[in-house]
């Protein structure tokens, strides 16, 4: 395939010479600062500076390992004839960030874009490994256009359990509904919580940090190969050290977020996420990213795109294997390949490497045809996020086939409604709730504005009295996220939200509602006019904050079938150098 880019001249005038280049008082100023680092004086010579920008925090678990990750960009930058700067990135941790870390996807975006843009920065290197790590700082240099790559932290190691696969979070959703029916006791559950994190790294199933990672690298913003390396593997040290040499060279040759994220890009990565059974956080964040860049992707994209691929990576939660047997089957450049060969990938897509997509994966073997499974034993056929439309959501929900319940895909219940989520945890448990698994439990208020921040709720626990009697699926319906390591027949995302006052805001209990998946339908069996009347009489249940942060989400968030950004971070506001800082 053509690569078409053509690399801009070397040497010239980088940006990081507005601020360190030449004799002035100024120069003098920017310079002496920074050498009380002792950096020698050829740094500043008018070689690449680049920002090694870090997500290590010790309350990012996942993250917690970069630092010697770091190093290795470094000496690979360094080798190539760059300056290496490390820079903190706001760093957003899944497991522990209130009220829930996508409230922080765009802040941190943000935050990383002004870094970006405000600093004698050249290029970045992206370290990146826990969820919402990866979009935020993708959106900060989509929204920059600085030279830019990827590279994560890698995901754990297989955590074991009684002589099980574990993955994270997938069996944490599992145990505490074995628990609730009465399967495992609560200090086998004890006992299991270190059994799920063996190793330094970010969950270790095909969750929303390992989706992340394969989004990355099929858009073309990582290395190949990147995505599915142990944290541990002394291929992960490598990987680092050879994007720090990369990152080098794509500045040299002006090779820029814009020129890589294009339209093929994000269909070869939507794509992607069907064939991996990747997690329905991919949607939002893509959206939230092609907004930077200006690409016009939609909901329907992801629809249209994914539907006829098939998911044949093997891995939880859609399947039974973890991210260290997808790299030792030869990991997600196994996957592109596939799709290149069955017509559905843009091989001409440029990479980060200076190789387009197809050029990097054509020669690649399939190790574990288990793990990365012929397309005639694939998981479901039809792989792709669902993006289901009706009555209920106008602008559009989505589903995950790969994690549903095959004879749930069609299905009319009576709605058992939760006003949100503090209503769901002090009723679910009720003896006495009136629900059965024919029904469909509805869950309001936990959208971006609603919650605040669009939780990952969505796939809430079912009724202890219907789990005791072996039943581990029911249609559930929201405004909220799903976390990526989990599972089961879950509409998520309707939009417009609850809070906004979108028509899951005056479902009620007992209303008739009907799912029908195959034909993307979303139905709530209400006359209009009695939703007419019902909308007329709504009025927002949820506090509105006063200030800070908080307000400003909440006046300025967008619905999740855009990408639930901040309206105004939306596009690409590039790297002018500004004024003097003094
Ligand atoms: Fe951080 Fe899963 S909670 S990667």
């Amino acid at each position: 395939m053509a690569n078409t880019f053509t690399p801009a001249p070397w040497p010239r005038r980088l940006r990081s010479q507005e601020w360190f280049g030449g004799a002035t008082k100024d120069a003098i100023y920017h310079r002496g600062w920074m050498r009380n680092q002792g950096f020698p004086a050829d740094l500043f010579d008018g070689r690449p500076v680049i920002a090694v920008m870090n997500t290590f925090s010790e309350l990012t678990p996942c993250n917690a390992h970069m630092n010697p990750l770091v190093e290795k960009v470094k000496n690979g930058v360094y080798e190539a004839g760059g300056f290496p700067v490390e820079v903190p990135a706001f760093s957003t941790s899944e497991s522990g960030f209130r009220p829930t870390a996508m409230m922080f996807r765009n802040l941190a975006a943000m935050s990383i874009e002004e870094q970006l843009r405000g600093l004698p920065i050249d290029g970045a290197v992206l370290m990146v490994g826990c969820d919402k790590t990866t979009p935020s700082l993708l959106m900060a240099a989509a929204s920059t256009d600085v030279p830019s790559i990827i590279v994560t932290g890698g995901p754990m190691l297989n955590g074991w359990f009684q002589g099980e696969r574990v993955g994270s979070g997938t069996h944490i959703w599992k145990f505490s509904e074995a628990v609730k029916a009465g399967e495992m006791t609560m200090d086998e559950f004890l006992d299991a919580e270190v059994a799920m994190s063996r190793s330094a790294g970010a969950c270790n199933t095909m969750g929303t940090a390992s989706s992340m990672a394969s989004m990355a690298e099929a858009l073309g913003m990582a290395l190949s190969g990147n995505a599915a390396i142990p944290a541990v593997d002394s291929r992960r040290r490598m990987m680092a050290q050879l994007t720090g040499r990369r990152i080098v060279q794509m500045v040299k040759d002006d090779l820029k977020p814009s020129d890589v994220l294009t339209r093929a890009a994000f269909e070869n990565a939507i794509r992607t996420n069907a064939a991996i059974g990747g997690s329905t956080n991919a949607v939002v964040h893509l959206l939230a990213l092609a907004g930077r860049v200006g690409v016009d992707l939609t909901l329907d994209d992801w629809d249209r795109c994914g539907r006829d691929v098939p998911t044949i990576v093997n891995l939880m939660p859609s399947g039974k294997y973890l991210m260290e047997e997808f790299f030792y089957a030869g990991g997600l450049p196994v996957v592109l390949k596939r799709l290149g060969e069955e017509g559905v990938l843009h091989k001409e897509a440029l990479t980060v490497s200076g190789q387009t997509m197809w050029e990097q994966v054509k020669d690649v073997k399939n190790w574990n045809e288990e793990v990365i499974l012929p397309r005639a034993r694939a998981l479901t056929a039809s792989g792709g996020i669902a993006v289901l439309r009706g009555n209920l959501a106008p602008r559009g929900a989505v589903l995950k086939p790969s994690a549903a319940t095959p004879a749930l895909m069609v299905h009319r219940g009576r709605a058992v409604v939760f006003e949100n989520i503090d209503d769901y945890k002090a009723r679910i448990e009720d003896e006495d709730l009136d629900i059965d698994e024919t029904c469909v439990m509805v869950l309001k208020n936990c959208g971006p504005k609603g919650y605040p921040g669009m939780a990952e709720v969505g796939n809430m626990g079912l009724p202890p009295k219907i789990l005791r009697r072996g039943i581990t699926d029911m249609v559930r319906i929201s405004d909220a996220r799903m976390s990526g390591t989990a599972y089961g027949t879950v509409v998520l995302h309707c939009a417009p939200e609850a809070a906004a006052g979108g028509p899951l805001a005056i479902v009620q209990d007992g209303d008739m509602i009907e799912l029908d998946v195959p034909n993307r339908r979303l139905h709530l069996d209400v006359a209009e006019d009695e939703i007419a009347r019902r909308l007329a009489a709504w009025t927002p249940a949820h506090e509105v904050p006063q200030s800070g942060y908080a307000w400003l989400h909440q006046c300025h968030v967008e619905g999740a079938d855009t990408g639930a950004d901040l309206d105004f971070l939306k596009g690409n506001r590039g790297n002018p150098v500004g004024r003097e800082s003094h």
